[in-house]
């Protein structure tokens, strides 16, 4: 149905079920076209395409990512290479010499995980991880732990990289303190599950980026900057000083929009290809519930084919949860060990099966470039 707009990765892998998308989604054709557009606009404009990037493309896909969250002030949105800078610079927001408490899962992705752990070697942080599972008690298990602990930062993921499982946001942040900072990964939500940030846009930050669902490619991860927002991160580069640059003072200066989280100079190519899709997306008139209306027929048809499959039945009990209403875009089933975990993925690989794997559990990711007759074929 949609995999038209992916013909040229279709067609580069023609011998391959690539059940990766949530770690490398497939881009449509039009990014194609977008990425040649960046060059010719930089030959075009040369050093006056700075000008032309900040006036026009940041402000379009601004645009486009306020629209798919429903917030109100796109112009608090900034861009980065990735998530990991985001990180350095909230924590470049604390004096790290005092006594930092931090609440989170035993879930995050590395970008922040690793970080966390290798600054808790040399600082005051204190680290408190509240375990995901179970999930059925973790909402009530994190507002708990945040009323006890009384942390200065939070950080939390929407879906869970190692799960898929999506957690109940609406049950935990309004019950979180006004006076921490709180930030969302949504790297896992984003573009995946339609979810309305609008409730929240006042005093949280929003983290995603546009490598997986949103299709655009690496480059393009983003910060949603609650407006008002006090913090000045230490970790800080020009693009902050863009509207000040005339300035006499030797204070630094801190914009009141997203640009107060911003480095410094970007390669914005994955901006190109990230509103090429949008706007394809948006000209063919496919919503976001569209698409996970999709993928979600498409777990469910992948589930059914497992049932019957001498190659995978061996998962069937092994699927860490299934409820729809809080479904990532890709299935995880755990098996006993790290190794088994592996060797299966490198078997499925050699038959032709893309899937990837995090410790002892295996995930099985749905594109919108897949189809239930691809399970047909290769779901043996
Ligand atoms: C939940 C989550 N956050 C962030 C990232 C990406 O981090 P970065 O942009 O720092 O590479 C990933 C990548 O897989 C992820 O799963």
């Amino acid at each position: 149905m949609y995999q038209r707009y992916y013909s040229r990765f279709l067609a580069a892998h023609q011998n391959v079920l690539h059940m990766a998308a949530h770690s490398h989604h497939f881009w449509p054709d039009v990014t194609r076209e977008a990425q040649i557009q960046y060059w010719d606009d930089s030959c075009r404009m040369a050093d006056e395409k700075w000008s032309y990037f900040f006036t026009t493309q940041v402000p379009r896909t601004q645009h486009h990512i306020a629209k798919t969250l429903n917030i109100s002030s796109p112009e608090q949105i900034v861009f980065a290479a990735n998530t990991h800078e985001f990180v350095m610079r909230l924590y470049s927001c604390f004096d790290l010499t005092k006594k930092l408490v931090v609440l989170t899962t035993d879930s995050e992705f590395y970008s922040f995980e690793r970080q966390t752990q290798r600054l808790a070697e040399s600082s005051q942080l204190e680290i408190i991880k509240v375990p995901t599972e179970p999930f059925a008690t973790f909402a009530e298990r994190f507002v708990a732990a945040s009323k006890k602990h009384q942390p200065q930062f939070i950080f939390l993921s929407h879906v869970f990289f190692n799960s898929g499982w999506m957690c109940p946001l609406d049950q935990i942040l309004p019950q979180l303190s006004p006076d921490t900072v709180k930030v969302v990964d949504a790297y896992h939500s984003f573009m995946a599950v339609p979810f309305d940030w609008s409730p929240f846009e006042k005093d949280i930050f929003y983290l995603s980026g546009s490598y997986k669902y949103a299709q655009g490619g690496e480059g393009c991860c983003f910060l949603y900057v609650p407006p008002k927002s006090p913090l000045r991160p230490a970790y800080t580069g020009w693009f902050a000083e863009l509207s000040n640059l005339a300035s006499k003072t030797n204070e630094v200066f801190y914009p009141e929009n997203g640009l107060r989280f911003a480095g410094s100079t970007l390669d914005f190519t994955s901006l190109y290809r990230l509103n090429a899709v949008y706007d394809l997306f948006e000209k063919d008139q496919v919503t976001l519930k569209d698409q996970h209306q999709f993928v979600q027929s498409l777990q469910k048809s992948f589930l059914k084919r497992l049932e019957q499959s001498p190659l995978l039945m061996h998962l069937r009990d092994r699927l860490i949860f299934q409820n729809w209403e809080e479904q990532g875009h890709f299935l995880t089933f755990e098996l006993s060990s790290v190794e088994e975990t592996i060797s299966l993925v490198q078997s499925l690989k050699k038959q032709g099966i893309w899937t990837d794997s995090r410790k002892n559990r295996i995930r099985f990711g749905f594109g919108l470039y897949l189809t239930e007759k691809d399970f047909d074929r290769w779901i043996k």
